[in-house]
């Protein structure tokens, strides 16, 4: 499912305001892994929970815990399952 989310807005917060609830199996800790979306437009900083999950090539193709993105501008992010 692929949607756009709007700047300075926390993605979870965002999602869940929409009805779509992220696995999010470590309430947003970034311990679980479960919450993984792919950033496919827009930037979303790299912090130290994603170096945990992905490697170098995945978060360079996109690739964050959905429950850590906070974007400062409007982002395409696949959710990488259907809800
Ligand atoms: S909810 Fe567990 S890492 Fe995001």
């Amino acid at each position: 499912m692929i949607i756009e989310c709007p700047g300075n807005t926390r993605l979870q917060d965002y999602l869940l305001k929409q009805g779509i609830h992220l696995l999010t199996a470590c309430a947003g800790r970034g311990n679980c892994g479960k919450c993984a979306v792919r950033v496919l437009k827009g930037s979303a900083a790299i912090n130290t929970m994603d170096r945990v999950w992905f490697t170098e090539e995945q978060l360079s193709q996109g690739y964050r815990l959905g429950c850590q993105v906070y974007p400062g501008e409007p982002l395409t992010v696949d959710l990488l399952r259907d809800f």
